[in-house]
């Protein structure tokens, strides 16, 4: 029988990818290709949102890819991506954005979030309609599965509610997509701020895997936590001690309860220690393939080429479809 399908994206903005990506979503990205037949995208269309630069939009592109195919994406088994170079993704979010409605769509708490911290007149349209054309790249592949962290939940189920609507206006087409959040690791939340989710927003409270690892274990090491000397996971009375314990637990494969028994009679100091360490030993030769990849151009662009041929195969084939149900 044929795998379910996966899709995923991720947008080439900001560069370097972050702890709360990669326990968020990419970590299940690399997991789901054992299982799934997995296509994966760098979402640069979704970057134009805001103002970007041309040159260094391309270089985060890259960028991107090079730290996907680092952190294990195998482009031999994966369709690996760009989605500016599969025209489809634009042409079916246009159907998409049509039959979506304007009060359904500001409803979007990540568009409330992000269109109240700038100013009116540069919120662009397409920050509006930012989850029409997400919901397009998830249906041109009839994906079963949408590995995502938390914060996406809201958006996933818009593209649930949008190929409902299609396949009953227009006769079934699409396969109605379930989100795959993880349990323990959905939001991971900012070193400084353990309240709200780690972004890159909020240089001090990041483990950006870019950067020197060095300064990974610093900020790790200047983590909030609390008065207590107590190592034990609560989020709500001890938020900052508990999302470290999360994070140590995935990073290491060991339990919460193992970490806290490990850990009884020691200081925050040692854990954040440990974990700093953990977390350089996991970057340090994640940067140097990451830096082999972007050595060697030619072969990254190959692999988006071959990537975009693949995806558009079914893209094509899923567009020429809606568009003759439309009346195209
Ligand atoms: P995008 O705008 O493409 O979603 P992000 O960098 O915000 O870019 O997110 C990429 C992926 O990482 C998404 O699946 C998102 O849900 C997940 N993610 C981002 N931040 C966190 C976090 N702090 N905890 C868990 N998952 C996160
Ligand atoms: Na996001």
């Amino acid at each position: 029988a044929a795998r379910p399908r996966v899709f995923s994206g991720i947008q080439p903005t900001a560069g370097s990818f972050h702890l709360g990506n990669y326990l968020g979503a990419l970590r299940n990205w690399i997991t789901m290709q054992d299982t799934h037949d997995a296509f994966y995208c760098v979402v640069d269309l979704h970057s134009i949102t805001v103002a970007m630069d041309p040159e260094e939009l391309r270089n985060n592109t890259r960028y991107a890819a090079a730290q996907l195919l680092a952190m294990g994406i195998d482009p031999e088994r994966s369709t690996l991506f760009v989605q500016s170079h599969v025209a489809e993704h634009a042409q079916l979010s246009w159907v998409l954005e049509c039959m979506t409605g304007f009060g359904e769509a500001g409803r979007m708490t990540q568009f409330k979030d992000k269109s109240s911290r700038q100013e009116e007149e540069h919120v662009s349209v397409g920050l509006f309609t930012y989850p029409a054309l997400m919901a397009a790249d998830i249906l041109l592949y009839r994906t079963d599965a949408v590995p995502v962290g938390e914060d996406q939940r809201q958006h996933l189920e818009l593209s649930r509610t949008l190929a409902q609507r299609f396949n009953s206006r227009f006769g079934s087409i699409f396969v109605v997509p379930d989100a795959h959040i993880p349990q323990d690791t959905a939001k991971i939340f900012d070193l400084q701020a353990p309240g709200s989710k780690m972004s890159k927003s909020v240089p001090s409270g990041v483990v950006e895997f870019m950067e020197d690892p060095k300064r990974s274990a610093k900020k790790i090491r200047s983590a909030v936590t609390d008065n207590e000397r107590e190592i034990r996971y609560d989020p709500d009375d001890k938020p900052g001690i508990s999302n470290l314990l999360v994070i140590y637990s995935a990073m290491t494969g060991r339990s919460i309860a193992e970490l806290e028994s490990d850990y009884e009679g020691h200081g925050y100091g040692d854990l954040k220690k440990n974990l700093g360490e953990v977390i350089v030993d996991f970057v340090t030769p994640f940067q140097t393939r990451v830096q082999e990849y972007l050595d060697d151009p030619v072969e990254l662009d190959k692999i988006l080429r071959r990537g975009a041929e693949r995806a558009r195969t079914t893209a094509s084939e899923t567009l020429r479809t809606v568009f003759d149900r439309v009346g195209f």
